[in-house]
């Protein structure tokens, strides 16, 4: 799928453009097989990634990183299924941003932080239309809460969010700091690492952080010795 004509990049996404995505949606949770489901979704997720300003398998990577995380903290097959789903899916409201506020993000007003905050209340509000998808809209809405409670949409603590949405909190923010935005470059991995471990017990799940970097995995990540010692 690419762009639909006349849609610049970073424009609002168009209704049409919406409604497709909606309609194959739908499609997909008649889906009986839960492989095939997937499969279909990770497609989906691609292509609402075309669709959102600069995001560029944000959402594929996403879910890459959740799943490892997963891995590692041995979650259930059910978790990992749902871990999954709401990885794709989880910014799927800012299909309803406007996309100049998206590109923006940095020097925005009251009106237009609220705009692109909203993303995660919407998602949550579409997706949870949806018998099938009621869970994943519950962890989407929760994707940017903190665990110190200073997050939104509803300033929760960390003990009333799900593992899951704290997953995707670490997994997201790796991603969002070790890509391009249209308003700054990219993090070198080792400062997009110092930064979660500087944020882990604030915005951070520290077990999720220490997760993302286990000792196992430090060396393919490029972690030394000292960062590891801070997340252990
Ligand atoms: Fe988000």
């Amino acid at each position: 799928m690419s762009v639909p004509p006349g849609q610049a990049p970073g424009a609002e996404t168009s209704a049409p453009a919406i409604a497709d995505i909606l309609r194959r949606l739908e499609a997909i949770l008649e889906t009986s097989s839960q492989q095939e489901m997937l499969l279909k979704l990770r497609t989906l997720a691609a292509d609402i990634d075309l669709l959102v300003p600069y995001h560029d398998g944000h959402m594929i990577r996403v879910t890459c990183y959740a799943l490892a995380i997963g891995d590692r903290l041995r979650l259930s097959p059910k978790d990992m299924l749902a871990l999954e789903v709401a990885s794709l899916l989880h910014d799927f409201g800012k299909l309803e941003v406007d996309g100049a506020m998206l590109e923006k993000e940095q020097g925005l007003d009251e009106n237009e932080t609220a705009e692109v905050r909203g993303h995660a209340e919407k998602g949550y509000r579409i997706l949870s239309r949806y018998p099938r998808l009621e869970w994943a809209a519950s962890i989407i809405r929760d994707h940017h809460e903190r665990f110190d409670g200073q997050g939104y949409p509803g300033r929760k603590l960390a003990h009333s969010v799900s593992l899951l949405s704290r997953i995707i909190a670490v997994a997201d923010a790796y991603d969002a700091m070790t890509t391009s935005r249209p308003y700054r470059k990219r993090m070198s991995h080792t400062l997009a690492v110092q930064e979660l471990i500087n944020n882990s017990g604030a915005q951070f799940d520290p077990l999720v952080v220490r997760s993302f970097f286990s000792s196992k995995d430090r060396e393919s990540l490029g972690l030394s010795d000292r960062m590891q010692e801070h997340v252990a």
